[in-house]
């Protein structure tokens, strides 16, 4: 196997230098967190079905205009990528209170709220990533007003791709988080979608039953995480290739 130097491990990813400049190889690893890691478990399988997810919502938002950093597919948990310099903010767009709005703001779960909300956290790990306001933002120089209205139109565009696409095969897209990077083309800069968009990311809500289909099933004990992960693949159509995981990667430092 070839050799490559790691960059960087989060939590649920590990990025490796790519074959180009300006490329990034992305690998999904079995690890689910929670609760800024407080909870931990490897889950056989979940970086496949999240390579393959995350790769069809970005295929999709590539071919209706909507940039992102996806490049192609390399194998069952591998992707490449565009390099990008990412915005240090979680950008979260909710269609129904759950999750730390209902908490915050005492509204039931599954709500419908009367527009999509946006909100922005600073990205911070030691700090539990703080929700902020775009004061925060612009008074902390983490994106520029210019940068803010671009960062508002992805989050909608990809809200409405994907709750149509959700729609389609009977779930309801409640809310999800996207992570925006900055790329540099000649003279001009400009934003796109970068990280994951999977099960990990976004609330999934089967219409019909209510049944949650999303990391939720991990952080509150509803069952098998990767059984709900695996019946969002299929209703895509987009069930892992083989059932064969590769094997861990070879890295070095
Ligand atoms: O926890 P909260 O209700 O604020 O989460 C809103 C949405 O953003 C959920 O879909 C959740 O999975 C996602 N999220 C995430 N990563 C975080 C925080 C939230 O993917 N660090």
């Amino acid at each position: 196997m070839a050799r490559r130097k790691k960059i960087y491990e989060g939590k649920a990813k590990i990025l490796f230098e790519g074959p180009e400049p300006g490329t990034i190889v992305q690998y999904f690893k079995d690890d689910a967190t929670a609760f800024n890691a407080e909870k931990k478990a490897v889950l056989d399988g979940k970086g496949v079905l999240n390579n393959r997810l995350s790769e069809y919502f970005m295929t999709g938002l590539n071919q209706i205009g909507v940039p992102t950093h996806f490049i192609k597919s390399l194998n069952m948990r591998e992707q490449l990528v565009r390099q990008v310099e990412i915005i240090p903010l979680e950008v979260i767009v909710r269609n129904y209170a759950a999750g730390t709005m209902s908490k915050r703001l005492g509204i039931d779960e599954g709500t419908q709220l009367p527009r999509p909300i946006v909100e922005y956290c600073y990205k911070d790990d030691s700090l539990g990533d703080p929700l902020v306001s775009e004061e925060h933002i612009a008074a902390f120089g983490w994106a520029s007003q210019q940068d803010m209205d671009d960062i508002l139109s992805l989050a909608l565009r990809v809200n409405d791709f994907m709750s149509g696409v959700m729609f389609g095969v009977g779930i309801k897209l409640v809310d999800f988080k996207i992570e925006i990077g900055r790329v540099y083309e000649g003279d001009f800069q400009r934003l796109i979608v970068a990280d994951e968009i999977s099960p990990d990311s976004c609330r999934l809500w089967d219409i019909e039953t209510g049944q949650k289909l999303d990391k939720d099933v991990f952080r509150r004990d509803l069952g098998s995480l990767t059984d709900a992960y695996t019946e969002v693949a299929r209703r895509l159509g987009v069930m892992p290739k083989s059932s064969t995981p590769i094997t861990k990667p070879t890295l070095i430092n």
